[in-house]
């Protein structure tokens, strides 16, 4: 099988022509920066006018409710955020730790999902760092660390510097069965699937990559069951709750009464005040715009690219593959070493040539998104071949 006989570009081109960068790059680096559809330059120009003439705007409702029906949830169990980072210091500041209690992380995991946990140590947890195999963590290696103190397990749902793609619901399964709690950072998968929300009880991430949208935007989901028993790490006028307060003049005469504070339920609790509403209606206008396309078929699309990348570059004397070729395990990036190469000066070649990827953790990741086609893989895998003095044969195996 060539490339060529598995192309299904035609039916996506026209999604390829809403992105301008695709016009003067072959834009392979969505899992550090997305690029924003043309549509949304409409939606911005509606928001800054709303403002200009001050109507009232009701894109924070609009987006949680889309973003709700995204995820499958209750809209009132999403709060928002500046980002990732952000969320993830919101749950792990919010539950009540015990000495002794532990937590199981990934140690090859996105910093913002060590940092926040590993401080923890400050206040008597134990963080337990699982162990690996070849860039993927099963079950098995992350039950491997689990004890009876394990109290929470956090880890990405995909991995930034190997694509490895975990399974929420069976780990989730499992964490459950023994009352311990799953916190996922979504970045890496949002925007390019539906994530299982089952077993999980912290789902965070942020617009700026796959979903195409602003920076400065993300957002939380708490399990209902579980949100009502964390008592937020910060507060604010939105996520109190107190008698005779309805107004926020209200409130400060309830605060000055020194009424104890009582937390809004759900994650009413942890928003704290005003959110980026210009960056929310663009949130919910990229929501309108995937869900049009559907989530089945975006899925497939990334991981056809991905996988048509994977096959071709396996193919090629000198490159290794990092992620997993199993589609159970991966999503939309195809990250490899060329032999000889260091990552960065493959990335500086590819760039040469107008191929635009990143070098993480001495790997070489190349990203795709529906905006990609054929072309870019035939493009990538070319590039590959053509480095000087890393192959031995000029063209990949089909
Ligand atoms: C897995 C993962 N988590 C978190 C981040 C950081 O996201 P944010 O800037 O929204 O905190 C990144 C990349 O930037 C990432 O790849």
């Amino acid at each position: 099988m060539s490339l060529r006989d598995s192309d299904s570009d035609g039916e996506w081109a026209p999604i390829r022509r809403r992105f301008p960068v695709m016009q003067c790059q072959t834009y392979l680096n969505c899992a550090a920066l997305g690029p924003m559809p043309d549509f949304l330059l409409a939606t911005y120009q509606q928001a800054v006018l709303d403002r200009q003439h001050l109507v009232p705007s009701d894109a924070a409702e609009h987006a949680r409710a889309a973003l709700a029906a995204y995820l499958a949830v209750d809209p009132a169990s999403l709060s928002f955020w500046t980002n990732t980072t952000e969320a993830i210091n919101v749950v792990a500041g919010s539950i009540d730790w015990h000495p002794g209690d532990e937590v199981i992380v990934n140690p090859i995991d996105f910093p913002s999902n060590l940092l926040p946990w590993v401080r923890l140590s400050d206040r008597g947890v134990a963080v337990k760092f699982a162990n690996p195999e070849a860039g993927r963590l099963p079950l098995t290696a992350v039950a491997a660390a689990v004890t009876p103190r394990t109290r929470l397990v956090a880890l990405s749902h995909v991995f930034y510097q190997t694509g490895y793609r975990v399974d929420l619901d069976a780990l989730g399964a499992y964490l459950h069965e023994r009352s311990i709690w799953l916190s996922v950072d979504g970045i890496q998968a949002l925007g390019l699937m539906r994530p299982s929300l089952q077993h999980v009880d912290f789902y965070m991430g942020a617009s700026f990559k796959h979903l195409l949208g602003p920076r400065g935007l993300g957002l939380l989901y708490v399990r209902p069951e579980v949100a009502d028993r964390l008592i937020p790490a910060m507060v604010g006028y939105a996520s109190v709750d107190m008698d005779g307060a309805d107004e926020v003049a209200g409130l400060a005469t309830v605060v000055r009464r020194g009424d104890p504070l009582r937390y809004r339920t759900q994650a009413g609790r942890f928003q704290l005040a005003h959110v980026n509403t210009e960056g929310l209606s663009a949130l919910a206008d990229l929501l309108t715009f995937f869900d049009t396309l559907g989530w089945e078929a975006i899925k497939d699309r990334v991981q056809q690219l991905s996988g048509l990348a994977l096959d071709a570059l396996a193919e090629v004397p000198g490159v290794s593959v990092v992620t997993p070729r199993d589609d159970a395990e991966r999503l939309s990036l195809a990250v490899f070493r060329v032999e000889g190469w260091e990552a960065d000066a493959v990335v500086a070649e590819l760039s040469q040539r107008g191929i635009v990827c990143a070098a993480r953790e001495g790997a070489v990741r190349a990203a795709f998104h529906i905006y990609n086609n054929v072309s870019d893989v035939e493009r990538l895998v070319a590039a590959v071949c053509a480095l000087p003095g890393a192959v031995t044969t000029a063209e990949p195996r089909p």
